[in-house]
């Protein structure tokens, strides 16, 4: 079965327009008005192909094919759609319209009916990037009970409000209502989980490959590190004499670079991407620096020794400079590997279409790890990025691989399903 794919990029361009800052890329958080004008699109396609639409408790949604039958197990497929601020078209959305658009073809009547041993779904998952509350995957967490009820009071945005008060102001219109599914899921009739995906690096460009399958997702802590030093006139105040919280975190900044950098396997990786500073003015020295720092490897030990590293240069940078330093644990998520036999059938499915591919592991962390890490027989197709950016306005990748990676997703997906494919 072939995909539509000038149907493809059209969904994917008309998406690119729900943005809250339009000629600066793609910002799209959760929860916020561009998110349910994106989804609502989404849904409008879905309902015209006679789909059922459910939505869960953190704003999660399943849509079913017209053709599945109760209590068969099912193929999930699908990503997210909310955005970084000012990130690019493709991450996230991509998976969702590749899923809209195997379920498209899907209802078109080519193969439902009873004769299928497996259900198909696709799947929007919320909150994905971590835009709102710092955590990334927070919906899939949800989804696999990877964060229970207490977690929606636990997890606060930059206004210091909790998710319950968010999803009680702002639940999606398409709920209808109510959600009709509770979290964690029922994943026991979840047969396998496919995650279609830009790659976000320059690996697969680099190769000259068209479609990476993905071996292991990486791992992620974050952590949140307040320094509280003591505010004072700018002009006034002898250099000996300040307990400056930005000075401070700029050490430790460029310490926890220094560490990492020193990996051999120039595998790890740190990143500092959130600082605010109090009072962040240009004639007051900094009473207080508040910055976010993530550490990712594909082993978990590596992971946790170069945070444990980290936290110890930073805590002695913060004595010696007469700061208070407090630590905050925000999210972790272990490396994983995905299923050998989902992994098998991409790479059987990108044989027979003859295209250039690559086995790969991934350095952003997806959906589909917290359902992998469920148990559920997971896998992910990647398509090359282009120079290798992503999470910026420049992200982009090739028409004939969005397209040669959507089509490969369908084919994965009816060889799951059992056929062939014509
Ligand atoms: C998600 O994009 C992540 O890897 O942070
Ligand atoms: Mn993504
Ligand atoms: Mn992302």
């Amino acid at each position: 079965m072939k995909i539509n794919s000038d149907r493809l990029l059209e969904n994917l361009r008309a998406l690119r327009k729900f943005t809250d800052t339009p000629g600066e890329g793609v910002t799209r958080f959760s929860y916020g008005v561009q998110d349910a004008n994106a989804k609502a699109f989404i849904l409008e396609r879905a309902k015209a192909a006679g789909c059922t639409v459910r939505l869960d408790d953190v704003g999660n949604i399943r849509i079913g094919l017209p053709g599945n039958e109760p209590g068969r197990p099912v193929v999930l497929c699908g990503s997210h759609v909310d955005t970084v601020r000012n990130g690019g078209w493709l991450d996230g959305i991509y998976g969702v319209c590749g899923a809209l658009e195997v379920l498209e073809c899907l209802a078109e009547g080519v193969k439902t009916g009873p004769d299928q041993p497996l259900n198909y779904e696709m799947v929007i998952f919320a909150e994905e990037e971590g835009s709102n509350f710092g955590s990334t995957m927070t919906g899939s967490k949800f989804a696999a009970g990877k964060y229970a009820d207490a977690d929606l009071d636990k997890l606060t945005d930059d206004q210091g409000r909790t998710l319950r008060e968010v999803l009680a102001e702002q639940m999606p219109p398409e709920a209808a209502g109510k959600p009709v599914l509770t979290v964690p899921w029922d994943l026991t009739n979840i047969a396998a989980m496919l995650e279609l995906h830009i790659e976000q690096g320059p690996v697969l460009e680099r190769a000259g490959r068209s479609i990476g399958i993905v071996d292991t997702i990486f791992g992620m802590r974050v952590i949140e590190v307040t320094l509280t030093g003591a505010g004072n006139h700018a002009g006034a105040t002898p250099m000996k004499e300040r307990r400056d919280a930005l000075c401070a975190a700029a050490e430790c900044i460029l310490t926890a670079e220094e560490i990492v950098s020193a990996d051999p396997e120039e595998r790890t990786v740190v990143t500092v991407g959130k600082i605010d500073v109090q009072p962040n003015c240009s004639n007051v020295i900094p009473e207080a620096a508040r910055f976010s720092l993530e550490v990712r490897d594909s082993d978990a030990d590596e992971i946790n020794g170069n945070m444990e590293r980290i936290l110890h240069a930073v805590r002695q940078i913060a004595m010696d400079r007469g700061i208070y330093c407090g630590v905050r644990e925000v999210s972790q998520s272990d490396p994983i590997r995905l299923d050998e036999e989902i992994i098998r059938q991409i790479h059987i499915a990108a044989e027979e279409a003859g295209i250039p591919y690559l086995l790969m592991d991934s350095g952003a962390v997806h959906d589909a790890c917290m359902i992998a890490e469920a148990g559920i027989p997971t896998g992910m197709i990647f398509v090359p990025s282009i120079d290798g950016r992503s999470h910026v306005p420049e992200e982009d990748t090739k028409a004939t691989d969005l397209i040669a990676g959507a089509q490969l997703l369908l084919d994965v997906i009816e060889k799951l399903r059992g056929n062939k494919g014509e």
